[in-house]
């Protein structure tokens, strides 16, 4: 049985993150809502309480009672979590009068504890609370303070709870991957077994008896995640696979025959379907961007219910959906901020039945997936690219004109950073988060020779992240950039101006539409 961890979801902004750093112990765990703790199930082996934007004394602080698994099973509360175990149980919380935010370093009442077992004298933690405990209850003892925060750590006594007020789960608190390692694997005993080889042994298995003998379609895109689902699928069922992908003619330069070709090496039954005069038609003279992503989502659902109707006797809709898409996370109101849905146009007369055996993933983890599944590592490394394509990088109407222009000079940037090794050997590709080039609406002077130009600009985009949640203007080196200028305004017709974008999201956002 896979032994997993349960995340109480308070509502922390980095409960998710609490979640990457377990599995990047190889160990399974589940982030589930605060009042959702899964009844006996006999693999959980322990519990981790998150933070939330609450006070405790909030009349609608989330409350979870914690008789479920007291005394069951090792539990670690972190910020409000250890808050409101101490609140609970008979302790004091109040608020800190300032907010305590930022670095602070950790001074150990006690020698041994462990989940302090390795650390640093003055371990670098974060703090970011605006209550504070100030009493913790009886039977509990304090294990580590910093210079503000009298309770930054606690134990029962003679009960396997812990309590943090700091954030092990983010990267300026240096020792909190240790931290969260002395709690799973040492004090819950979980085992680290989790590895990309076991993960596709046992998903293979479960994909043969959930699937049988049934037909499978998926939609590819060309990105990780619904690759790394249809290679995952195809070993599982093989040709009752069948994969479609579609060209929007809104992909990059070469994509569509390029990815195609990818697939059929990885021995994929794939249906390439190029519609791209049906988009064009159906784009013409639109410029809005809410109703061209309108027509293109609503194009790619027409193809390909069109292209699976032919599929007899399909009973299932393969997917590339990963645990981030699915994790619901509550905000301050306690409703879902975030339910994505992959499913997109689920065409609903089908009724085909969802498959997605990357649903309990992180993207790190489907990469890995990916490696360990022998797939190239241009496909595992590509980097995201929005759904309607180049669509929302043509601000204003869509015409092949424009595609071209575009394509060509979004394949001079791609082709460069993919090109440019930086001193630690990677390349400037693998840096960034995603890059692209944006065609501008606007026509500029310039001059070409003896000749006077009158022609388009394009903006190039790149950018670092984590998440695509926020994202910074990657600083690409000056020569890059004045190599790929060069390279665009001698090269693509149309085109005699580059600019580069420098702003952040927020308050921008990656794409321009
Ligand atoms: P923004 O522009 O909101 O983009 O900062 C965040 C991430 O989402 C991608 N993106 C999209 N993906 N359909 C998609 O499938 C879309 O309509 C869409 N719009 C943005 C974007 O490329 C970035 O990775």
């Amino acid at each position: 049985m896979q032994q997993k961890i349960i995340i109480l979801d308070f509502g922390s902004q980095t409960t998710q993150l609490i979640g990457r750093r377990v599995r990047e112990l190889d160990t399974f765990c589940e982030i589930v809502p605060y009042n959702k703790f899964p009844k006996d199930d006999p693999s959980i082996i322990g519990v981790i309480l998150s933070g939330s934007p609450y006070s405790v004394y909030d009349p609608e602080a989330f409350k979870v009672d914690l008789e479920q698994f007291r005394g069951k099973l090792p539990i670690l509360g972190i910020c409000y979590g250890a808050q409101y175990i101490s609140h609970t149980l008979g302790g004091k919380v109040e608020p800190a009068g300032t907010r305590e935010y930022g670095r602070a370093n950790l001074n150990f009442i006690e020698d041994g504890n462990p989940l302090f077992k390795g650390f640093d004298k003055d371990s670098q933690v974060w703090m970011s609370h605006g209550d504070t405990i100030t009493a913790i209850p009886q039977g509990f003892r304090c294990i580590a303070s910093t210079e503000k925060v009298k309770f930054a750590a606690y134990q029962a006594n003679d009960e396997k709870i812990w309590g943090v007020q700091f954030h092990p789960e983010v990267f300026h608190s240096l020792q909190g991957t240790l931290l969260l390692k002395n709690f799973v694997v040492d004090i819950c005993g979980g085992k680290q077994d989790w590895s990309p080889a076991s993960f596709i042994e046992t998903t293979v298995q479960e994909l043969k008896q959930q699937v049988g003998n049934d037909k499978v379609v998926l939609g590819l895109s060309g990105g990780v995640d619904s690759s790394v689902a249809a290679v995952l699928l195809n070993k599982a069922i093989g040709k009752n696979l069948t994969c479609i992908f579609v060209n929007n003619g809104l992909l990059r330069k070469n994509e569509f025959q390029d990815v195609l070709r990818d697939y059929e090496c990885l021995g994929l039954n794939v249906i390439g379907v190029d519609a791209s005069k049906k988009f064009y038609d159906e784009l013409a003279g639109v410029e809005e961007p809410e109703k061209k992503r309108k027509i293109i989502g609503k194009g790619f659902v027409d193809v390909f219910n069109a292209e699976a109707q032919k599929i007899k006797d399909a009973k299932w809709l393969g997917q590339g959906t990963i645990y981030p898409d699915r994790i619901e996370s509550l905000n301050i109101t306690g409703r879902t901020i975030k339910s994505h849905h992959n499913v997109g146009g689920l065409p609903k007369d089908m009724k085909l039945q969802l498959c997605e055996p990357l649903k309990w993933l992180f993207k790190d983890e489907v990469r890995r997936v990916g490696r360990q599944l022998g797939m190239p590592e241009h496909l595992i490394k590509r980097h995201p690219f929005p759904g309607p394509g180049l669509g929302v990088r043509i601000l204003g109407d869509i015409t092949p004109e424009k595609v071209r222009i575009l394509q060509d000079a979004d394949d001079i940037f791609i082709r460069g950073l993919r090109e440019w090794k930086t001193e630690n050997g990677e390349t400037l590709y693998d840096q960034v988060w995603q890059a692209g080039v944006i065609l501008l609406p606007i026509k500029s002077v310039g001059v070409m020779g003896d000749e006077r130009t009158y022609e388009q600009a394009v903006a190039l985009r790149a950018v670092t992240s984590a998440d695509a949640m926020t994202a910074d203007w990657a600083h690409l080196p000056y020569e890059f950039l004045a190599k790929v200028s060069n390279d665009i305004i001698r090269n693509v017709k149309g085109v005699n101006r580059v600019a580069y974008d420098i702003s952040s999201k927020p308050p921008a956002t990656i794409e321009w539409e």
